[in-house]
């Protein structure tokens, strides 16, 4: 006879080799009853059909965190089929699984899917105007899951760091070992989100079986330009390096950005509260 399964909730997580999806694993440690499915690119791609449906007829999950994304901006531009595939199409793919198999999913989207042009912070009733193929393939994601299901949770984020992978953090600590002088953008506007309490908020999400599904703004607190971002990483680290700010004109880029990236947060922060951390906080926490 097979041991009986005493978990409480099982909990699918797709690509869970990148920056949240890591972070993920790390806070999981702290939920030891329930049951977490741990799933890289290599052990489950979200653009196949076929591996999504077998996998969900054989084990069924109370939730499933979609953390795989194509989330190379600039590449985007060129590989347009590519980044639609993942961010839209295979986002279908899990939201018809999770709904044939009454799962709800947890998918992360991204500032990108506004234009930057609003002079206040974005809420989730603003209308978005993606402004490079990123965004627009969030979009299309973000409208699939909002068609086919019911249960589901979008959490909308910005500018995401972590210890793991590529990020904004780990490229200011490596030239700043390389040079003395850096040049960084100071006119494009949002707040960090370090990805460790990204998850620490989902698996409340989760935690507190909320059923107010729907759509949700989520970052760190406060409002920085990338210069300050910069600063701030250097003197947290003791690095002595001369940081110009300067405009996003001056950095030209294969996407545009959008200027004002600040998401507000009173959504989350109601059913939530006291879960947003003030962004410098969690940068010396994560350096
Ligand atoms: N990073 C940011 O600044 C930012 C900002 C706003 C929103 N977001 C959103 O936040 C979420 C998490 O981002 P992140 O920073 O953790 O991203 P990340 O570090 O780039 O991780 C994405 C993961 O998705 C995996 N992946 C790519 N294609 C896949 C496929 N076909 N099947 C399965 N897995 C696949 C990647 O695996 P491989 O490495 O093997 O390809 C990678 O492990 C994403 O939805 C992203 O759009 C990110």
């Amino acid at each position: 006879m097979g041991e009986k399964n005493t978990k409480s909730l099982k909990i699918i997580i797709t690509g869970a080799n990148g920056q949240l999806g890591r972070c993920l694993q790390d806070v999981a440690e702290r939920y030891p009853d329930y049951e977490f499915k741990f799933k890289s690119s290599k052990e489950l791609d979200i653009t196949s059909k076929e591996q999504i449906n077998s996998l969900f007829a054989h084990e069924k999950f109370d939730y499933c965190i979609n953390c795989a994304a194509y989330t190379a901006v600039d590449k985007a531009e060129t590989d347009q089929e590519n980044a639609f595939l993942v961010n839209a199409e295979a986002v279908k793919y899990l939201s018809e699984a999770c709904k044939t198999e009454n799962t709800t999913l947890i998918h992360i989207s991204t500032d990108f899917v506004f234009d930057g042009s609003k002079t206040t912070p974005y809420t989730e009733e603003d209308v978005p105007n993606p402004i490079n193929v990123y965004g627009a393939s969030k979009l299309k994601g973000e409208q699939y899951v909002q068609n086919i299901l019911e249960h589901y949770f979008i959490i909308r984020t910005s500018w995401v760091y972590s210890e793991y992978g590529h990020n904004f953090v780990k490229t200011m600590l490596r030239l700043g070992a390389e040079k003395e002088e850096l040049s960084v953008v100071n006119d494009q506007i949002g707040a960090p989100t370090y990805a460790g309490d990204l998850a620490e908020v989902i698996m409340k999400v989760i935690s507190s079986k909320a059923t107010n599904y729907g759509l949700y703004h989520y970052s760190n607190e406060g409002a920085i330009s990338w210069y300050d971002f910069a600063k701030a990483i250097f003197e947290i680290k003791g690095m002595n390096i001369e940081v110009n700010p300067i405009p996003s004109e001056a950095y030209p880029t294969p996407a545009k950005r959008p200027i004002n990236s600040e998401l507000f947060k009173h959504k989350i922060e109601k059913i939530f509260p006291k879960n947003i951390k003030f962004w410098m906080d969690s940068l010396h926490k994560c350096i």
